[in-house]
């Protein structure tokens, strides 16, 4: 069979590979890619007139694509699933009314009150004085929490530990309209405090299975300082995590929400991603996102042991039942660490780096990827006279293999310096 991936980051990167190594696909065709991955066995990066949907789908129906699989969250928002579907075509995603998961922070708030899904106490708003005044009469013992609506390319969380600076943040959102939100609406939400957890489970509509838990560092520097980033690392499975948790999880989180959502006529297909914070009270719910993480990704796929391609299938096909088995793992930890280029994130008014080599001894990491030791995924890269270049963000991920966290840690800082690019940045603590 043949598999339409779309994206061009280091999460489809490691799923485009997950997918190569599957006996029954042919070809995995990704759009737009990067050419990090052209080195790949049955992997092609294609180019399109734009990225259209119907363009897409012209392209799925020509090439004889039996899977279309979506990375980023953007697609899924403007409705591809749906128009993929109206075309005959089999793609795994959620439809733009189940997105709302995502692309809507009010829907999965009110989703979540109205199933008695656990997650912070909330209030949606967009009238600024009416924020202003329920700031001042706030009893949240811990801070606020100030969220816009919609997606905001991780620039839409302000967590605030005084009533001044969460008014601050209200006024540059609905006020000063520096993110400009379209919607004009924010929520309030109580602060949490504990660790934070990362949780995939592909769903078919009513069942899901587990893909795996991470935990990613999402700030810029070392010991959790500087502005947020999409991640700058992760480790996988989230060790601490026992197997009563992850049955706490499914329980109060993830089944409640797939039965509310299809009591509410928008059932959830694809993966979801819950992002929980384990406080005193339990599991809560921080945010859905209707896709797979990065660089999550780069660190729960290797762990998946055998053929992903018939999951993937079934859901698509709301068909999980009929698979009738989880996912075996590999009994190993991996930990991800992701090399940026100056100036990443850019959301301090930093100019983001480009145009630098990315040199990297190939055979070398060849061997380690034959050994199972270690895997370059590849990400923010463009390619001229057949040299890599940075492009900008995040530039690639090294994740490394060993039988628990430390090993795997250890093992991960062994291979970075093997890669040489001028003016990058990556953290030293991930995993510990
Ligand atoms: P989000 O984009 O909703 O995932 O939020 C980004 C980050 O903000 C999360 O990973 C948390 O670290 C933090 N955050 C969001 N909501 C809360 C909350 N209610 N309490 C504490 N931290 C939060
Ligand atoms: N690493 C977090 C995300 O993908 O949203």
């Amino acid at each position: 069979m043949n598999i339409f991936l779309l994206g061009s980051g280091g999460r489809e990167h490691a799923l485009a590979w997950k997918f190569s190594q599957s006996p029954v696909v042919k070809r995995v065709y990704v759009y737009p890619g990067n050419p990090g991955m052209k080195s790949e066995k049955k992997i092609e990066l294609i180019k399109l007139p734009s990225n259209k949907t119907k363009e897409l789908i012209h392209f799925a129906k020509t090439y004889d694509i039996n899977l279309t699989v979506v990375g980023p969250e953007a697609y899924l928002a403007e409705g591809i699933v749906d128009q993929f579907i109206q075309a005959g075509l089999l793609i795994l995603g959620p439809s733009k009314c189940a997105a709302q998961i995502e692309s809507s922070k009010s829907f999965a708030k009110k989703l979540m009150k109205e199933a008695k899904i656990p997650t912070a106490e909330f209030e949606v708003f967009e009238d600024a004085n009416a924020a202003f005044k329920f700031i001042d009469n706030c009893k949240w013992p811990d801070g606020i929490v100030v969220k816009c609506d919609g997606l905001a390319a991780g620039k839409g969380v302000v967590v605030t530990e005084n009533k001044e600076s969460a008014k601050h943040a209200v006024k540059l959102m609905l006020v000063d309209d520096v993110l400009e939100i379209n919607n004009k609406k924010i929520i309030l939400e109580e602060r949490m405090i504990g660790p934070e957890v990362s949780v995939f489970a592909l769903c078919d509509g009513k069942n899901s299975i587990w893909l795996g838990d991470a935990c990613d560092y999402k700030r810029l520097k070392d010991n959790n300082i500087g502005p947020n980033t999409g991640g700058m690392g992760t480790y996988s499975p989230a060790d601490w995590l026992t197997p009563a948790m992850r049955q706490e999880i499914n329980q109060k989180i993830i089944q409640p929400t797939l039965n509310k959502m299809q009591h509410d006529g928008t059932p959830f297909t694809g993966i979801l991603f819950a992002g929980l914070m384990k406080t005193k009270d339990g599991f809560k719910v921080i945010e859905f996102n209707a896709r797979l993480g990065d660089p999550e990704t780069q660190s729960i796929i290797p762990l998946i042991d055998g053929d992903i391609v018939p999951y993937f299938l079934a859901a698509a096909k709301g068909q999980l039942s009929t698979i009738g088995k989880s996912l075996k793992f590999k009994a190993l930890s991996t930990v991800h660490v992701v090399m940026s280029s100056f100036g990443y994130p850019g959301t301090e008014g930093t100019k983001v780096r480009t145009g630098d080599e990315v040199e990297y001894n190939k055979t070398y990491f060849q061997e380690l990827e034959e050994d199972a030791t270690a895997k370059l995924f590849f990400a923010g890269v463009s390619e001229k006279n057949q040299q890599l270049l940075t492009a900008g963000g995040r530039i690639l991920g090294l994740t490394a293999f060993a039988k628990n966290r430390p090993a795997a840690r250890a093992e991960v800082y062994k291979h970075l310096d093997k890669i040489k690019i001028n003016g990058v940045q990556f953290r030293s603590d991930i995993g510990l």
